[in-house]
């Protein structure tokens, strides 16, 4: 099958990555990674090997007949092109950017312990390409081996199995957006026969208690859609400047320190990253124009997990509010990122991945489950599963299996192409939010993280200095709780909260989080005076991705306006 992947220089069809072995030292006062891939390969055609790479250095290309750094391209890079000698695996030596993309550099104070520095590397969704010469397209799968030196006292963890010499290895072969390496002031504790929480000794502990019910929860999988086939799953809890939620790496999802706020509230975010290890690291999208794929089906599984492990209210209340952050979303967005199979042509992906391809994509899964039955849909997911095991498929290879394994009278063009939400989508219910919709704040002693965030969506105009003074938003120690009140705060012009959103910006980098308040201040003169004054001073902090976004928004500081 060849696929076209626009977003990456490589021709997998006449020379094709298979395995990469990655041997990397770690210089923190240099912000550098530097060291050697050996690349193996398969070759198809004649023709040189082609890379992808940006901001790269590249000293010296071992065993080929010359190389090549090509143009930079602003958010692609520059191509790399290796004029093969043998068909025998070439060892590029290189070493990466202190700007590199998909690598965030953290000072000690930008830890939790404020003693040691922090380096995590986030490569979906093309960022790989910032730290490895790749062939950096979802649509090309290797196996790899990694050796990370770190300074002495800190640990680096990789997104693969840990081998007795320290080293890493992943025998499965994953597309490059999956590579992953984390160095730090770094300790772990067993949460479970096959899980780990690794984190800063300070915040170790509430982690592995907010993620006690990480074996639950692969087990709920296990039962819904086969084994978990990649051996231990364990999660890295990084600093609050991580720029997601999570992140899918395999065998260890990184995760915001946001999620754990004591209460086991947000941890929809492990079931979510855990279900990838089906939907997106087994079964992965081709390019990223079938996202989509990835996430939609991992939203829908994440839910199932949920709804198994604590029960069918929760997970009816977290599809309520993913189904109205969708129609909020949408409310502002071009038709063209409306649909489920997007074109990015000429695009950044990182500007695709808007809450359609979770939300709607999600809304499809369950709008065919309704239409063929839970039961049937869960056989079909299930074969679908083990069918691309360790493959990268297209939206039109899923179509085409859905249609043959499963006729479901859904319109699934429509779903595909069309912006908005086709008539007969199922409609998620929530007992307990519907009951906040007739009757308003009562009860409020027991209510959930879930109630109170549908409580604050809800409000028209709302009396914020009432509120307040009712519930003491301000000083919510829940992170969702507290980002949807601090924008609600901006919108309505509270000064009360506008110490606690600052130091809420200066200190969480969590895009999801900060894009909004940022957006919300730039409405009005003295917000956009409020916000270019806090982003010049937190920028520095923020991930490159989340810098890329907000500059995007606020400007860069120190230009004009
Ligand atoms: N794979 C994504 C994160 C991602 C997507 C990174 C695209 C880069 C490009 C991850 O699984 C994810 O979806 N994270 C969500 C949390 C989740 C609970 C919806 C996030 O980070 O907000
Ligand atoms: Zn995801």
């Amino acid at each position: 099958m060849k696929t076209m992947d626009v977003h990456s220089c490589a021709r997998p069809a006449e020379v094709r990555l298979r395995h990469l072995d990655l041997d990397l030292a770690v210089d923190f006062d240099r912000k550098r990674l530097s060291g050697s891939a050996a690349l193996h390969y398969d070759r198809m055609a004649p023709g040189d090997l082609l890379l992808d790479t940006r901001d790269l250095t590249i000293h010296d290309v071992e065993n080929a007949d010359g190389f090549e750094l090509g143009e930079k391209h602003p958010y692609l890079g520059a191509p790399l092109r290796i004029r093969l000698r043998s068909d025998g695996p070439v060892r590029v030596h290189y070493s990466t950017a202190p700007t590199a993309s998909g690598l965030q550099w953290l000072d000690p104070a930008q830890t939790a312990g404020k003693r040691r520095p922090f380096l995590y590397s986030q490569s979906q969704a093309i960022h790989a390409r910032s730290w490895i010469p790749v062939q950096d397209s979802p649509g090309v799968r290797v196996t790899y081996s990694g050796r990370v030196a770190a300074p002495p006292g800190l640990r680096a963890v990789m997104s693969a199995v840990l081998q007795q010499d320290g080293s890493y290895r992943m025998d499965h072969p994953v597309p490059p957006y999956l590579i992953a390496l984390a160095a730090g002031d770094l300790v772990c504790r067993e949460i479970g026969p096959r899980s780990a929480v690794w984190a800063e000794p300070e915040a170790v502990d509430a982690a592995a208690r907010e993620f006690s019910d990480t074996e639950a929860m692969i087990r709920a999988v296990e039962e819904l859609y086969g084994p978990y086939r990649w051996g231990r799953y364990d999660l890295l809890v990084l600093p609050p400047s991580f720029p997601f939620g999570g992140m899918e790496n395999p065998c260890l999802t990184f995760a915001t320190p946001t999620v754990v706020v004591g209460d086991k509230s947000l941890v929809s975010l492990v079931a979510h990253e855990l279900a990838h290890s089906w939907s997106g690291n087994l079964v992965t999208n081709a390019t990223w124009r079938d996202f989509w794929l990835n996430e939609g089906f991992t939203v829908y599984v994440e839910r199932r997990v949920l709804e198994k492990v604590y029960g069918r209210e929760r997970a009816e209340m977290e599809a309520v509010l993913g189904r109205r952050e969708l129609d909020r979303t949408m409310a502002d967005l071009p038709g063209a990122d409306r649909v489920l199979h997007i074109k990015l042509d000429g695009r950044d992906p990182d500007d695709g991945m808007t809450l359609v391809p979770y939300e709607k994509g999600a809304l499809l899964l369950r709008t065919i489950e309704a239409a063929v039955g839970r039961e049937r849909f869960d056989a079909f997911l299930r074969d679908y599963f083990d069918r691309f095991a360790f493959h990268s498929i297209t939206t039109e290879q899923f179509l085409e299996y859905l249609r043959r394994e499963l006729p479901t009278g859904v319109p699934l063009e429509e779903w595909m192409e069309q912006p908005g939400i086709p008539a007969g989508a199922a409609e998620p219910h929530s007992d307990a939010l519907a009951r906040i919709d007739r009757e308003g704040p009562v009860n409020t002693a027991g209510w959930s993280t879930h109630e109170w965030l549908h409580f604050l969506r809800a409000q028209k105009h709302p009396d914020l200095a009432r509120l307040e003074g009712q519930f003491h938003f301000t000083e919510s120690g829940n992170s969702e709780i507290l980002c949807q009140w601090l924008q609600m705060a901006v919108e309505g012009e509270y000064l009360a909260a506008y110490p606690r959103l600052e130091e809420f910006l200066y200190s969480v980098g969590r895009r999801k989080f900060i894009k909004p308040l940022y957006v919300a201040m730039m409405k009005t003169p003295e917000g956009r005076e409020r916000a270019r004054r806090i982003y010049a001073k937190a920028r520095a902090g923020y991930h490159p991705i989340a810098q890329a976004t907000l500059d995007g928004i606020v400007g860069t500081p120190g230009t004009p306006a």
